[in-house]
């Protein structure tokens, strides 16, 4: 739905948590698709910082993502109001409160949903498009699979829907638009590009990935989240299987993303999809856009 994101492609980067800053964004909204910014860890300065870096680089629309369980929404959001942006990308809660307060000072509002009715929520909401997430996603998911979800959704909602989860080339973007899909979110494919800011170790990981590398923690947290299966994940399934208290739980996984993209493969959590099977090396942004969209120039 390119007139909705104003994109050259149907193609958004997913908001990648702590890893999506400014440099991948560029490439992304660069070569046709939507980069979106992850707000993962900024404050107001941190975020002026991202989008100030984008703008110098390209006129290209790009996103802001609110991953809504943040504390400092309120702070981020009163920012986004002063000084629009093309798009901001909503995550793990309702937007209730400020969709159209967006909308008012002309910022697109797309929101990531994982069921039929959530969708149904964010569309009498007024939301203009929405990313319909499967659980072989990487980061934290629901419970539908792409291929039941993206049908469900686009059978019940009349807002543009995005498919997300398990998408690699254009055979998953095919597979999209068959589901009624107008396009499609790719984050796990973008982990392995070269602008993307993340130490060559998580990289290496995700190239030798295979289609069953992926684990997925979290579900006595209520916060399931789909990574590669390494010896963090060993120790907390260990622990869970032990009785461990949430407490505990949560201390095994605190800044364990952190550490995985500064490199400590074995104590950090290295998100990624089921689809990380299909990554075979490290390649530039428009490499990889080229593979979801061959035949656009
Ligand atoms: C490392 C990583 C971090 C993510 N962080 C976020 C996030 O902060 N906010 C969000 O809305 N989605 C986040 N996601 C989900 C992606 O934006 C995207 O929807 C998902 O990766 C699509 O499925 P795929 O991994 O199969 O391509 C993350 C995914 C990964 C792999």
């Amino acid at each position: 739905m390119t007139t909705v994101l104003k994109t050259r492609l149907p193609l958004i980067q997913g908001a990648l948590a702590q890893i999506s800053t400014a440099g991948l964004v560029v490439a992304v909204s660069k070569a046709g698709g939507l980069g979106v910014l992850t707000t993962t860890g900024l404050d107001e300065d941190g975020l002026a910082a991202q989008i100030a870096a984008v703008r110098t680089q390209t006129a290209a629309p790009f996103a802001v993502n609110l991953m809504l369980q943040q504390a400092n929404i309120p702070e981020l959001l009163a920012y986004l109001l002063a000084h629009p942006v093309p798009v901001v990308t909503t995550s793990a809660g309702s937007p209730k409160r400020f969709v159209t307060q967006l909308q008012a000072v002309g910022t697109q509002v797309v929101a990531v949903i994982p069921s039929v009715k959530v969708a149904q929520k964010m569309a009498a909401l007024g939301v203009d498009a929405l990313v319909a997430e499967g659980m072989e996603s990487g980061g934290h998911i629901g419970t539908l699979t792409t291929m039941a979800l993206v049908q469900q959704v686009t059978a019940a909602v009349d807002v543009p829907v995005f498919a997300a989860g398990g998408i690699y080339d254009v055979a998953g973007v095919r597979a999209a638009e068959a589901l009624g899909a107008v396009g499609v979110q790719v984050g796990t494919a973008f982990l392995a590009a070269e602008e993307t800011p993340i130490s060559p170790a998580y990289q290496q990981a995700l190239v030798a990935a295979s289609d069953t590398s992926t684990v997925v923690t979290g579900h006595a947290l209520g916060d399931a989240v789909r990574c590669l299966h390494n010896p963090l994940t060993d120790a907390y399934f260990a622990a869970e299987q032990q009785g461990a208290t949430p407490e505990d739980l949560h201390a095994l996984l605190d800044g364990s993303l952190a550490k995985a993209i500064a490199g400590d493969v074995t104590h950090g959590t290295l998100m990624a999809g089921q689809i990380a099977g299909r990554i075979a090396k490290i390649e530039p942004v428009a490499a990889i856009v080229q593979r979801l969209y061959p035949d656009e120039r």
